[in-house]
């Protein structure tokens, strides 16, 4: 069997049925192989980069990733329609599944150079740079939005932003359950301020049954998402999946009915430790992979103690892989049977 066949044995082929949203200095690299422990089916993504920062920067600083990862799609910011498709071939040549661009970021920082949600107030640009990726790519061409912004908020507005972008080529719309205000919010007041109305995207499904349609913004449970994915496509969760990361362990038996590819916190841990070694071989500091491990023992006796460790030593001068194993050790081992949802 050549390595291809090997690779497409191991790596299930991409399936927007539940995704992690891509998030800015979270959804880095070693979240993401982190996630990976917990699950295999999970569509996971980059957080956003900018055109300008990939053209002009360090490409390879910003696309790196490991194989372990896939599933795996690059979110992109921008929307000069030429940038756009070179970062599109960029995102193939460097082997990702999915090129995702961002039209539901409300920052004033990224408002100021026509990036995210003041886009969707421009649905011919944001057509005209879906288009350039997909002259550029073969990946899929995905767009992440809101349900409208500020002064663009209407149902007619979104019908005409999703038509506009789709007769550009766009078959998969993830779309945050929300508006924006772009006038007097901040980024993280505009992820819990605006109402979420979950009816407009199930309605957008209806709507336009032949486009898949991907639901986000506040779930919190496996059981919210079952009851989504009856008429929806797919689920797209962020901040649940970053603070209790513990949840992916339930996705592939949950949402499709695959065995779980771990049965303990402390083995997808232990999993983690050769990946981190290497880190630390290259330079890496400890503490800023464990950042995105603190979660993982979330409500779980103990979980304080190792976070506290973590917290005290991770940042330490020449901390290495000890100071991870003091922290597990903070922690009784889980039972197999503690598999389901934490509440
Ligand atoms: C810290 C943080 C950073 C984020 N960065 C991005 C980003 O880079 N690109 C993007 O499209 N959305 C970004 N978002 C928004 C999330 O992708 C998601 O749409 C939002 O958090 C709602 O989903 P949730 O309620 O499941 O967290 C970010 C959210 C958070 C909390």
């Amino acid at each position: 069997m050549n390595q291809h066949n090997t690779w497409d044995r191991l790596q299930p082929t991409l399936n927007r049925r539940f995704s992690v949203a891509p998030m800015m200095d979270c959804t880095m690299q070693p979240y993401r192989y982190f996630a990976r422990q917990l699950s295999r089916r999970t569509l996971l993504y980059t957080e956003m980069v900018t055109t300008g920062a990939l053209i002009h920067g360090d490409t390879p600083r910003f696309l790196r990733h490991s194989a372990a990862e896939h599933p795996l799609a690059l979110q992109l910011g921008g929307s000069d329609a030429d940038e756009l498709g070179r970062c599109a071939a960029l995102a193939e040549e460097y082997g990702f599944d999915e090129v995702n661009l961002n039209v539901g970021c409300p920052s004033d920082r990224v408002q100021n150079n026509r990036i995210g949600a003041c886009l969707m107030g421009e649905p011919e640009t944001v057509a005209r740079g879906v288009a350039a990726m997909q002259a550029r790519t073969e990946l899929p061409v995905t767009v992440k939005s809101r349900i409208g912004i500020d002064g663009r908020e209407s149902w007619e507005d979104l019908c005409h932003f999703i038509e506009t972008v789709a007769a550009a080529g766009c078959r998969t719309f993830i779309i945050h359950a929300r508006i924006a205000i772009l006038e007097g919010l901040s980024p993280k007041q505009n992820r819990n301020v605006p109402p979420l109305q979950y009816g407009w995207v199930h309605a957008l499904k209806e709507r336009y049954p032949e486009l898949e349609i991907i639901l986000n913004g506040g779930i919190k449970t496996l059981a919210e998402c079952q009851s989504h994915l009856e008429t929806l496509d797919g689920v797209m969760l962020g901040r649940e999946p970053y603070q209790n990361p513990w949840l992916l362990s339930g996705v592939d038996p949950v949402l499709f009915g695959e065995e779980t590819p771990v049965t303990s916190r402390h083995e997808a841990l232990r999993r983690m430790l050769p990946w981190i070694e290497s880190e630390l071989e290259r330079g890496v500091f400890l503490s800023h992979i464990t950042r995105h491990l603190m979660g993982l023992f979330h409500g779980c006796p103990g979980g304080r103690r190792f976070r506290r460790h973590l917290t005290e030593n991770a940042t330490r001068p020449g901390a290495d892989l000890r100071v991870l194993e003091d922290a597990m050790a903070q922690v009784p081992e889980d039972h197999p049977a503690l598999l389901e949802e934490p509440a």
